[in-house]
């Protein structure tokens, strides 16, 4: 591989179910995940497997499939300069998964709350088992390539938990086998509210669909969606998250999208009211899902570029994940096969 080794390894995924990104994928995940190409050995992956623990039509999983991965390159993603790929294009992460299954007790892996949401929303008959196993597979996802560090959202801090736990027993039980990873969480994106609800975290499946910001919009749908977002009766613009949610994450928006501190945008509309802030940040968000949106376009235009991008991402992936599957199988004491 022509990429540094001696840098500290980073891992993350994201499921291709929505089609469009939304501002809490990319603020709380993808933003991290292209800053973290220059520093680090970044492997990223579109996670298929995952997005199949609930129903999927085959078109269209396949659709968006690609399309999560033109999202990841349009947002800045380098395939030059991190691994990008696709999960199951690399068997040994539901061979790992395998093992981690049997290393995790029911009772641990029932105490796991996004599978209590998510199967609360499905009702318990129609929640498969795979949606109850998922984290023990991104446990296998991240445990393959040996990451140092995950960066993710809030909401997926449970599941680095859980990887943390199962690597120490699996190499407290085997000999030291796999590294311990750390989650990779900004505290300031860790969470980006529903801009109609913003005690709510911003998510696809949100019940009033004006909260949730789409990255492929049209513009002028986002530009309506910041106007129209909730703030509060009062009208001082200050970050106050307890008090203020509403201002408070449209402040978040506001500076991580263009790098302006936040007590410098109290300061620049003290006295303005929120319609001012409002207006600057439609057009601050017109600004940024508007190239996206076309480099989104043009990947999906040439996808004969993206799978063959897409094809080595894999390539290099399966060597690292070979490894590490080699070692894990030999020191459970699974006889090798002959060749
Ligand atoms: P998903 O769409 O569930 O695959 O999520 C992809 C990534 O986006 C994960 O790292 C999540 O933690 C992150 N994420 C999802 N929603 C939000 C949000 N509202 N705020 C911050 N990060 C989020
Ligand atoms: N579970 C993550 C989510 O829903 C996606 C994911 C799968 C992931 N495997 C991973 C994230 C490995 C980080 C590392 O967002």
């Amino acid at each position: 591989m022509g990429m540094a080794t001696d840098r500290p390894r980073v891992l993350s995924g994201i499921q291709p179910t929505a089609g469009s990104f939304h501002l809490g994928n990319y603020l709380g995940a993808v933003r991290q995940w292209v800053a973290l190409q220059e520093s680090h050995d970044a492997f990223y992956m579109v996670v298929d497997l995952h997005a199949i623990t609930v129903p999927q039509d085959p078109k269209e999983l396949r659709a968006n499939t690609r399309l999560a991965a033109a999202q990841l390159l349009a947002a800045g993603l380098d395939p030059e300069r991190c691994t990008l790929f696709v999960q199951s294009h690399v068997p040994e992460h539901a061979q790992l998964g395998w093992v981690m299954n049997c290393l995790t007790g029911f009772g641990e892996a029932s105490r796991m709350t996004q599978f209590k949401d998510k199967s609360a929303k499905q009702g318990s008959d129609r929640a498969t088992v795979g949606l109850f196993t998922y984290p023990i597979l991104q446990v296998a996802d991240i445990l393959l390539y040996q990451a140092n560090e995950v960066p993710v959202g809030e909401d997926q801090r449970q599941h680095i938990e859980l990887t943390r736990d199962l690597a120490e027993r699996f190499n407290g039980r085997y000999g030291q086998t796999f590294t311990v990873p750390k989650p990779h969480i900004i505290k300031e994106t860790a969470k980006i509210f529903d801009l109609q609800d913003p005690t709510a975290k911003m998510s696809k499946s949100t019940a009033n669909p004006k909260g949730l910001v789409n990255l492929l919009d049209e513009p002028k749908v986002t530009v309506k969606k910041v106007k129209s977002a909730v703030t509060d009766t009062d009208t001082e613009i200050r970050f106050d998250a307890e008090a203020k949610p509403g201002v408070s994450n449209l402040l978040t928006i506001y500076s991580t999208l263009t790098g302006t501190g936040i007590p410098e945008l109290e300061q620049k509309y003290a006295g303005k009211g929120y319609g001012a802030l409002k207006t600057d940040l439609a057009e601050v968000m017109a600004e940024f899902v508007t190239p996206f949106r076309t480099r989104t376009q043009e990947y999906l235009d040439d996808p004969e570029t993206l799978d063959s991008i897409l094809a080595k991402g894999a390539e290099k992936a399966r060597a690292v994940a070979a490894e590490t599957l080699a070692t894990t199988y030999e020191r459970i004491g699974f006889l090798p096969a002959k060749h």
